[in-house]
C-alpha cells in the first residue's frame, strides 16, 4: 500500500520557499483526487458513487504525469457514456450505467478538452483511434429537462476522435447574441433556469467551446477531416466576435443571457453582477481581446478577492431577494456554496489566469489564500475554519456569521485543479511528450525552487534559480552541465535509468 502511494506521489516532488505549497503538492492533493474523487466518488458530504461526466475528466488532467494509464482508461470510460447524438449522461452509476440524460450544455465538451490535455502530456495520439461504443436511449421530449434511465449498449461504435467531434458538433447552436446555448446549466449546476426554455446563452461556455475548437481543429485537419476543421475555425471566428460584442460589459465579461435576453453577470444586475469564471476563461481560452482580458482580471481582483477574509469568491453579490430566477442556486443561503461563496474549484481558475498573464505575485498569493493549511495555521483560524486543513474544500462560506468557515471537504474537483495551478501554472512544469518544458510564473520574492521528476526509469533533478527576482522568463538552461540552445527551457527526456541534473536560471 505504502509503496503504491510512494510510487504515485514520487513521480514529482517539489521544494519551494512555500512549505504549505510543498505539503499540498507533494502529498495531499493527488491523494484527494485519486482516493476520494476518482476511486471512491464518495465522502461524508455526498455518498454518491456515481461518475460525474465532467468531474473525473477534469481530475485525470492532474493525474496524467503520475498515472497516465488511469487517464487513458478514464477517457475511454467516459466516451462510452455518450449517445450517438453527441450528448452524454450528466452522471452515471457503474456498473449498470444507469444515469441521467439532461440539457446541461458543457458536460460533453469536457471529453475533447480532457483528450487534448492528455495528448499534450503524452503525445499518445493512438488513443484517438480507439473504438468506443455509444449508449442508446430515448431523447428528451420537448420541455423535459432530464430523464433517469438505464441506457442500452448501442450497436454503434466510433473512434474516440469521432466521439469528441460529435460532442463538439452538438455544441455549435447559438442564440440571438451569437453565443452558445446554456441549456439547463453549464459548469455551474445551480444555474439550471437561465436558459431552460432553450434560448438562454452562456458567455463562459463561449470561452470554453472556443478553447476546445482551437485544440480540435488542428487534430481534425491532421486526420484529413478538412470540412470539419474549416467549419470549426469559422465558428471560432464568429464566437470571438459575439463574445466581444455582446459578452463584454464595459469593465468585465458578462456571465450569460437569460431566455428573455436579459444579461447575467453584468453591472446592470443587482445580484451576481460579476462572475469569476467568465473572466478567468477569457484568459485561459486565449480568445479574448487582450486589454479586455486584463481589465476583466483586474475586476476579479477588485470585487472577488477578499484579502481581509482570505476568500476568493465565485461571484458577487449572491442571489437573495431579487426577482431573477437563475435556478436552484438560489436555494443556497447567500455566501454558501455556488451562491457567491468561495467555490474553490472556480476560484482556482483565477490563479491559472493570473499566471497566464505573467502575474506571478498574484498567482502565488491566491494559491496561499486557497491553500487550506493557511486557513487553519492559527488558533483563531482553526476555530473559524473548522474543517480538515490538509484537504481542499469545495467551498468556504463568505457571509456572516460564517465568514471563513469551510464547507464540504474531500469530495470536490478543486484538488485536481489546485494541483494543476501549482505544478503547471506557478512552477511551470509542463511535460510535453519526450520533452519537459519549464515555464514558471512565480512570486518575484522567491529565490528559486527545486523539482525531482521521475521519467520512466530516469530521474531529473531540476534546480530553478531566480537571481534577479523576476516572475518569469528563462535566461539559460543546462542539462548535465551542457547549455541548452534556444528560447526557454525545453529539456529533452530519455528513459535511460540515469539521474540527470537540470539547472534553469530565470531572468
Ligand atoms: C459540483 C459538481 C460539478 C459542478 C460544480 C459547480 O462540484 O460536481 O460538476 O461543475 O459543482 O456547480
Amino acid at each position: 500500500m505504502r509503496t503504491r502511494w510512494d510510487d504515485v506521489l514520487g513521480a514529482l516532488q517539489v521544494r519551494t520557499p512555500d512549505r504549505s505549497m510543498d505539503i499540498m503538492l507533494n502529498t495531499w492533493l493527488l491523494y484527494q483526487v485519486l482516493s476520494c474523487h476518482l476511486w471512491a466518488r464518495s465522502a461524508f458530504y455526498q455518498a454518491g458513487g456515481a461518475y460525474g461526466f465532467r468531474d473525473q475528466l477534469q481530475d485525470l488532467i492532474a493525474l496524467t504525469v503520475a498515472r497516465r494509464e488511469l487517464s487513458r482508461e478514464h477517457l475511454l470510460r467516459a466516451a462510452a457514456q455518450q449517445f450517438p447524438e453527441g450528448d452524454v449522461q450528466h452522471w452515471w452509476h457503474p456498473p449498470s450505467g444507469r444515469g441521467v440524460r439532461t440539457r446541461i450544455s458543457d458536460d460533453r465538451l469536457w471529453l475533447p478538452y480532457a483528450v487534448q490535455r492528455y495528448l499534450d502530456v503524452t503525445a499518445d495520439s493512438a488513443v484517438l483511434d480507439e473504438t468506443v461504443p455509444f449508449i442508446d436511449g430515448p431523447e428528451l421530449a420537448d420541455g423535459q429537462m432530464d430523464a433517469y434511465f438505464q441506457p442500452e449498449r448501442s450497436t454503434e461504435s466510433a473512434s474516440l476522435f469521432e466521439h469528441c467531434a460529435r460532442a463538439i458538433e452538438r455544441s455549435l447552436a447559438v442564440g440571438i447574441h451569437g453565443l452558445p446555448l446554456i441549456g439547463s446549466g453549464d459548469w455551474n449546476d445551480g444555474m439550471n433556469r437561465v436558459g431552460h426554455e432553450g434560448r438562454g446563452e452562456s458567455v463562459w461556455l463561449g470561452w470554453f467551446l472556443h478553447t476546445v475548437l482551437a485544440a480540435f481543429a488542428p487534430i481534425a485537419e491532421e486526420r484529413g477531416e478538412r470540412r470539419r476543421a474549416e467549419s470549426w475555425r469559422a465558428h471560432m471566428k464568429s464566437l470571438r466576435r459575439s463574445l466581444e460584442r455582446h459578452g463584454w460589459d464595459g469593465d468585465w465579461y458578462r456571465r450569460a443571457f437569460f431566455d428573455d435576453g436579459t444579461p447575467l453577470g453584468s453591472a446592470l444586475n443587482a445580484e451576481c453582477r460579476i462572475d469569476s469564471i467568465a473572466q478567468s476563461w477569457s484568459v485561459l481560452s486565449g480568445a479574448a481581446n487582450p486589454p479586455h482580458a486584463r481589465r476583466a482580471m483586474a475586476a476579479v481582483e477588485e470585487y472577488l478577492i477578499h484579502r481581509g477574509d482570505g476568500l476568493v469568491l465565485l461571484f458577487t453579490p449572491p442571489f437573495d431577494s431579487s426577482d431573477v430566477d437563475p435556478g436552484y442556486i438560489k436555494g443556497y443561503l447567500p455566501g454558501v456554496r455556488e451562491n457567491g461563496g468561495q467555490y474553490t474549484h472556480g476560484a482556482i481558475w483565477s490563479i491559472i489566469a493570473f499566471a497566464a498573464l505573467g502575474e506571478g505575485d498574484k498567482a502565488g498569493e491566491l494559491f496561499s489564500i486557497l491553500n487550506p493549511i493557511n486557513d487553519a495555521s492559527t488558533r483563531a483560524g482553526v476555530h473559524r475554519y473548522k474543517v480538515e486543513p490538509y484537504v481542499m474544500p469545495a467551498d468556504v462560506y463568505a457571509k456572516p456569521p460564517h465568514v471563513g468557515r469551510g464547507g464540504w471537504t474531500w469530495y470536490t474537483g478543486s484538488a485536481g485543479w489546485m494541483y494543476q495551478a501549482g505544478v503547471e501554472s506557478i512552477l511551470g512544469f509542463r511535460l510535453r511528450g519526450t520533452a519537459l518544458v519549464l515555464e514558471p510564473c512565480i512570486p518575484r520574492a522567491w529565490p528559486g525552487y527545486e523539482l525531482d521528476f521521475r521519467y520512466h526509469s530516469a530521474r531529473y533533478e531540476i534546480v530553478v534559480e531566480n537571481p534577479q527576482g523576476v516572475s518569469r522568463g528563462v535566461a539559460s538552461a543546462e542539462l548535465d552541465g551542457r547549455m541548452l540552445e534556444g528560447e526557454g527551457a525545453a529539456i529533452p527526456l530519455v528513459d535511460d535509468g540515469a539521474t540527470h541534473r537540470v539547472r534553469v536560471v530565470l531572468g
